[in-house]
């Protein structure tokens, strides 16, 4: 009976929504007659309705399912497609593969850092999620840097720097 209650999200801004997601994921568990070898495929449900995994939805599916929050929260860390913070308006991942890490895929990284967030994380203001990628298979394009899903290649720090500018990302404004 305890498995029929609704998930408790922790955003509950808009009420409305969030029984509608909730109410999804409760069917697509109930749908796995809520069985713990189903994890993956709530986790995805999860974060396609939710966008990414809070600290209470995995505590809630690790419930509904009847396994232990640890087991849940290991197997969300695990797989890189899962995302256990808010995604920014817009994701940016830079390359580390090797010719791209020669290529001065660091430097790329650094101007993201110090504009935006830390790897794995999204800019205080909601804007840039910030990500590293192994090699993305466009090594001739070196160093690349994945905007929203679009290959960018041989990116310069100046010109990050420039779509950052033209996103208003805060800090480093030359206001005058
Ligand atoms: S190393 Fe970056 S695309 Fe191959």
């Amino acid at each position: 009976m305890s498995a029929q209650t609704s998930v408790n999200s922790p955003e509950r801004s808009s009420g409305q929504a969030v029984d509608q997601r909730a109410k999804m994921l409760e069917r697509a568990m109930s749908r796995h007659h809520y069985a713990g070898d189903a994890l993956l495929e709530v986790l995805h449900t999860a974060q396609e309705l939710y966008g990414y995994l809070s600290p209470g939805l995995l505590r809630e599916i690790a419930r509904k399912l009847r396994l232990p929050p640890s087991h849940v929260y290991g197997v969300a860390t695990f797989y890189h497609f899962f995302t256990l913070q808010p995604r920014g308006e817009h994701t940016v991942m830079v390359c580390m593969g090797t010719a791209c890490y020669v290529k001065g895929a660091l430097g790329l990284l650094e101007v993201l850092e110090r504009r935006c967030a830390r790897a794995g994380s999204t800019s205080p203001d909601g804007k840039v999620s910030v990500g590293t990628a192994r090699c993305v298979g466009a090594c001739g394009l070196a160093p690349v840097i994945v905007w929203d899903g679009e290959i960018l290649g041989r990116v310069t720090p100046q010109e990050l720097n420039r779509r950052l500018d033209a996103l208003a990302v805060a800090e480093v404004r030359d206001d005058g």
